[in-house]
């Protein structure tokens, strides 16, 4: 039976990954999970985040379920996620934005670029260095491109006219999207995010570097009714993470009023990792059927709260 680290995180990762886990647990009851508690509550309580040893367990996962982390603004805490995406080496950040208007698939490299963690904060002068490795845009351009291949077309986001370290990432892009056969083109990351909103249609697959597609996917989470609806996962060679695109949102935390479905979407696509396709698009349909009920959260423009929302999502798992 395939163990499942469930990390939930703080603020509404503790409300939304809970429904996620139940939500897999009824498609799968062989999953045998087992939780791993990382973040800035267990940093207040014993003053680390995450350990070594959190990441030796996390590596011994045959996947993650991970809700969302807060991360203080403050130069001396490192960020969990970004530790984890590192160690755990989950170089592709994959992000479908599906919706009425939209089937889009964002490929964000998710282990170098502005988040490389290369950084200084002095009085006076604060720098962050924003590396971009042939190896690490190779990598991601092979993925992104692999992904195309069996879809329509690839996008290639940057800033290469004004960022020189762009230009490598471009030129890699470039080079394996034509060596794969993939139909490509390439746009400045700006002119992307308008253009995305004005015709979600033109896209499919698009592959950025890490902070670009960062932003790109809360830009484009507009297109099918807001963070509460993306999910994602972070891949690798050999380890997994599944996580909604949204973060701890505080404001709403402890109130039963986050959205759960972004965190449904993941487990699905935790299931898919594992091979399940069935039952991951079960966990779609169920979510559509659930939404078409209208039962809807308030980020929907409804009224359920989170469990209620995820009580219809069973409902219709059991019909
Ligand atoms: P956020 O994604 O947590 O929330 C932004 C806003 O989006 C919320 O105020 C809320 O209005 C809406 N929203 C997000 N998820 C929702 C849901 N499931 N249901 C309903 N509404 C939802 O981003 P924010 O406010 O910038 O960051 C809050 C904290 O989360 C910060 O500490 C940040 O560092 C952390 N964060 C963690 C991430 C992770 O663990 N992967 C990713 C993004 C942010
Ligand atoms: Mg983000």
């Amino acid at each position: 039976m395939p163990r499942i680290a469930v990390v939930e995180g703080d603020g509404i990762g503790r409300e939304v990954i809970p429904v996620a886990q139940q939500i897999l647990a009824a498609v799968r009851p062989d999953l045998e999970f087992f939780p791993v508690e990382v973040g800035y509550g267990r940093w207040e309580r014993t003053g680390e985040a995450i350990t070594s040893a959190d990441i030796g367990t996390l590596k011994r996962a045959a996947a993650i379920l991970f809700g969302a982390v807060t991360t203080p603004p403050d130069p001396n805490y490192r960020s969990v996620v970004v530790r984890m995406r590192k160690d755990l080496d989950l170089y592709a950040n994959v992000r479908p934005v599906k919706g009425n208007a939209a089937d889009i698939v964002i490929v964000r490299e998710n282990t170098e670029g502005l988040y490389s963690g290369v950084e200084e904060v002095g009085p006076d002068r604060a720098t962050t260095l924003r590396i971009i490795t042939r190896k690490g845009s190779e990598r991601i351009a092979r993925f992104a491109s692999n992904l195309a291949k069996g879809r329509r077309h690839l996008t290639i986001g940057h800033k290469a006219n004004v960022i020189k370290a762009d230009t490598l990432f471009r030129d890699v892009c470039i080079s394996v999207a034509a060596e794969a056969g993939v139909p490509f083109r390439e746009k400045f990351i700006d002119a992307l995010c308008l253009d995305v909103l004005q015709h979600p249609r033109d896209y499919d697959v698009i592959v950025t570097e890490n902070m670009f597609g960062d932003i790109l996917s809360d830009v484009a989470a507009y297109l099918v009714g807001g963070l509460g609806m993306l999910p994602s996962a972070n891949i690798g060679d050999r380890h997994a993470l599944f996580e909604p695109v949204h973060g701890s949102a505080p404001k709403h935390a402890g109130k039963d009023t986050a959205n759960p479905i972004a965190a449904i979407r993941s487990s699905a696509m935790l299931l898919e990792y594992l091979d399940d396709r069935e039952n991951a698009a079960l966990i779609e349909k169920a979510v559509g059927q659930a939404l078409a009920s209208g039962v809807k959260t308030r980020d929907l423009g409804g009224t359920a709260g989170t469990s209620e929302m995820g009580k219809a999502v069973l409902a219709a798992l059991e019909q």
